[in-house]
């Protein structure tokens, strides 16, 4: 029992430093995880597409590793591989600025209203009966506004660094009450009162489920654009579209959604001011490759029997 189960190609000369180590049974594009593929592994390399939970787990007598390319791990029961004494590696730190650039990219577009603008130049809109007036497409300043970031780890410092280049005011609130300079840190619920953008950057767990609920999406400031990079469940979907119907939040910029992809009937497509992206946070050529680096490095180190350099549940190394 020497496999390890890949579950999508991943660039063939970065998996190559554990072909000495492991078979490498890799799927293809329109394969899934099953149990039954697991039945023999020692490890396996996922995604966080990849459901790996107690079901899954309970068919996998040999597995020894889990390494994630990813940097959350909310798609991983981690109690459950916690328990069975089973490392979980994942990709911290590479896609700060990647996914900190995306964030600010949503923010714009949702305050600029790019989303619209680019629909309406390419859907023939821009006519000389629709033409430039002095209300024509206004949006909403970013320069000088104020941003409130949900969570100070990595990415959320990253979006505030970038703040500071639009002279934006930076508030901040994390589960750890972190302080960070340039950041005023302030209750969550004060934040979300001041706040004329809102970015999410916390990791999403039990504690964080629906912290952006429908109470605290009602207690926000008037006119308010929401960001969310980090995952869906963070924000109550429903509550953001009715708090949109009411024009009590202005607009949104989304990457990610509690079901993924976005179901059609989703009550946000249906609002021309919410910029959609389909989880695409790290999606750049070069931090694509140094997460799969990262997480090859986890495997490697957990098959030769040493500690993973980014283990998500280290409790198992006692
Ligand atoms: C992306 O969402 C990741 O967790 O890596």
């Amino acid at each position: 029992m020497n496999s390890v189960v890949v579950t999508q190609p991943l660039p063939p000369q970065l998996l190559a430093p554990l072909a000495r180590y492991c078979d490498l049974q890799v799927l293809a594009t329109d394969e899934s995880l099953t149990p039954a593929l697991l039945a023999d592994a020692r490890g396996l390399i996922c995604l966080l597409t990849d459901r790996v939970d107690r079901a899954l787990l309970d068919r996998a007598p040999g597995l020894d590793f889990v390494s994630s390319v990813s940097v959350g791990v909310d798609h991983v029961d981690v109690a459950a591989l916690t328990e069975r004494g089973i490392p979980l590696g994942h990709t911290p730190g590479v896609l700060v600025d990647t996914t900190a650039d995306l964030a600010f990219a949503l923010l714009l577009a949702a305050a600029r209203r790019l989303g619209e603008a680019d629909r309406f130049v390419r859907d023939g809109q821009w006519t000389p009966d629709e033409r430039w007036t002095p209300s024509f497409f206004l949006g909403k300043d970013v320069s000088n506004a104020t941003l409130g970031i949900v969570g100070l780890g990595a990415i959320g410092q990253a979006v505030a660094r970038r703040a500071a280049g639009f002279d934006m005011q930076v508030l901040g609130w994390t589960p750890s009450g972190r302080e960070i300079p340039g950041v005023e840190s302030l209750p969550l619920d004060d934040l979300l009162a001041r706040s004329d953008f809102v970015s999410v950057h916390v990791a999403l767990t039990g504690d964080t489920r629906n912290l952006v609920s429908a109470e605290r999406i009602a207690a926000m400031k008037p006119g308010a654009i929401l960001v969310n990079t980090a995952r869906g469940g963070i924000v109550d979907e429903e509550a953001l579209a009715r708090a949109l119907d009411e024009e009590h939040i202005y607009a949104a910029g989304l990457d990610v959604y509690d079901r993924e992809p976005l179901a059609a009937d989703s009550p946000l497509l249906r609002h021309p001011r919410v910029v959609f992206a389909p989880h695409i946070g790290s999606a750049t050529t070069r931090t694509r490759a140094r997460m799969v680096e990262l997480a090859v490095a986890n495997a490697a180190a957990a098959l030769a029997g040493a500690r993973m350099p980014h283990c998500a549940n280290p409790a198992v190394y006692g």
